[in-house]
């Protein structure tokens, strides 16, 4: 399906079906409102009444919010997805809320079937948004265009990273992500680079590479940069690569595996905001770093009571080899400090159960030690329809993972806070001036859905890019 913008009225726009959105007041005084109200509708929030023979489909919304808005284009789209219409097109009257339509429009009718025998294709080939009564204002339609378009990319992005997600362990592993790195960095020239196991071994990465050896897959680490000329600031997005987590020898039991092929997610975010960022042309050097990795068993497997040095030379003792993700990131997160000297280091992982117990499951985690920086993340993402909030650290959950073998241990002495305290974790290996420039993200929760909210259809949902898209586009506003 192709979305349009012209700068025509809807009666000027020929197509098979006008969508309109009707709350109880505009439903009141609406030409059909008999007609409509016959068949039971009533404007309550995402119900779907369509009048075929009017070439009319209507949905209803509590209020004309982004977040209303959103919700019901999925709806429709989802209603039309069961007709034979080839058109489609919306009224001017909405489009202040544009990128809101866009992302209900194209984030609501995505599908993964890669693996369907029988796929369910949509008929709808054009849906056009007429933008007529921007015609006085040449620049009001002009900035109409940028966020319709803009909208277009963040959205298609999103997409790109679900198809990630929702790819088998077997199809995308470690390498496989290298190759998808790789692909970006051809289409939208990028520079990426990809270190291999004797690399890593030669990078003192032994808690990555401990992490992954019980697998047939190889690890690796990514490093995809996008460099514009005279970028305004730097940076670092580092992610969370696990093709697979079984839990490795502290086995997860059978129900909480399935699904584990999402415990790649923070890393496909990472794809997804660099193939974005890159074709919006924003002037942010933005360079992402993935830890990639397969968490299995077999004799040659990491074990709870290993100690391993991770590459800044802190020692950590294995308790639980299910708390895999952390161990990646230690590597990942000392190797892009390193590397690159950025004004922002954000890290995007689906680390922690606990995370979902205090949030719920449509809320990422977030984590730092500057409520400046917490401030205007959200400031800057407020807009993106994704929901973040703010879990604190403190003294007392930081004492939680200390080790009496080690200097640190992978997780903590008491099943409480569980986020928190491997937030506190990587906190280890955070450098002193990085402090107050990092943020940690955990999307356990919304990285993945069995059952739709929103514009979430099953399966990935590619949280993360867009909250972080509008970040680094808002940075780009500030000169
Ligand atoms: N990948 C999981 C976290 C996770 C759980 C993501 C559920 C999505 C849904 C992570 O590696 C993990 O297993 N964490 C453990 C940590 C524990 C052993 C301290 C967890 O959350 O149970
Ligand atoms: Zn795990
Ligand atoms: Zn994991």
């Amino acid at each position: 399906m192709t979305l349009e913008l012209l700068n025509k009225t809807t009666n000027e726009l020929q197509a098979d079906i006008l969508i309109e959105f009707l709350n109880a007041e505009t439903l009141e005084t609406h030409a059909k409102k008999e007609a409509l109200e016959i068949q039971g509708f009533s404007a309550s929030q995402d119900s779907v009444c369509a009048l075929f023979e009017s070439g009319l489909i209507v949905c209803g919304i509590e209020d004309y919010g982004d977040e209303s808005l959103r919700s019901a284009a999925t709806q429709v789209i989802n209603a039309l997805r069961k007709t034979n219409f080839k058109t489609a097109k919306l009224s001017q009257y909405y489009l202040k809320n544009v990128s809101a339509l866009v992302e209900g429009f194209i984030l609501g009718s995505y599908r993964f079937d890669a693996y369907k025998s029988k796929t369910d294709n949509m008929n709808l080939e054009t849906l056009t948004f007429a933008a007529s009564n921007f015609n006085d204002d040449a620049l009001e339609f002009a900035q109409l265009e940028e966020a319709f378009t803009s909208a277009l990319i963040i959205s298609t992005a999103t997409n790109f990273t679900r198809t990630l997600v929702n790819t088998t362990p077997e199809d995308m592993t470690p390498l496989g992500l290298a190759d998808v790195a790789m692909s970006i960095a051809t289409e939208n020239a990028l520079t990426c680079e990809v270190l291999d196991e004797k690399e890593l071994e030669n990078e003192g990465m032994n808690a990555i590479l401990s992490v992954g050896r019980a697998s047939r897959h190889e690890s690796c680490l990514i490093q995809l940069s996008y460099i514009p000329e005279n970028p305004i600031k730097t940076i670092s997005l580092i992610g969370k690569g696990l093709t697979y987590d079984s839990g490795g020898l502290s086995l997860k039991p059978a129900a909480s595996m399935v699904g584990m092929k999402m415990d790649k997610a923070g890393a496909c975010a990472v794809l997804g905001i660099l193939k974005a960022v890159s074709e919006l042309k924003l002037p942010i050097e933005v360079h992402g770093f993935i830890g990639a990795a397969e968490n299995m068993v077999d004799g040659s497997a990491y074990k709870p009571d290993d100690v391993l040095v991770a590459k800044n030379g802190t020692t950590i003792e294995v308790r639980n080899t299910d708390a895999e993700g952390r161990l990646v990131l230690a590597d990942t997160l000392c190797y892009a400090q390193e590397k690159v000297q950025a004004d922002y280091l954000f890290d995007y992982a689906t680390l922690t159960g606990a995370c979902m117990v205090a949030l719920g499951a449509y809320t990422t985690g977030m984590m730092g030690h500057s409520n400046h920086l917490k401030h205007t993340f959200l400031k800057g993402s407020a807009k993106s329809g994704e929901m973040v909030g703010s879990l604190p650290f403190n003294r007392h959950l930081k004492k939680m993972i200390k080790s009496e073998v080690a200097d640190i241990s992978n997780i903590g002495n008491k099943p409480y806070g569980g986020a928190i305290t491997a937030a506190l974790f990587l906190d280890n290996f955070i450098t002193e001036d990085m402090k107050q420039k990092w943020l940690h993200f955990d999307i356990a929760g919304p990285a993945y859905t069995d059952s739709p909210w929103d514009c979430n259809p099953f399966g990935g949902t590619g949280a993360g890019v867009r909250m972080s898209v509008k970040f680094i586009q808002s940075l780009s506003a500030v000169k």
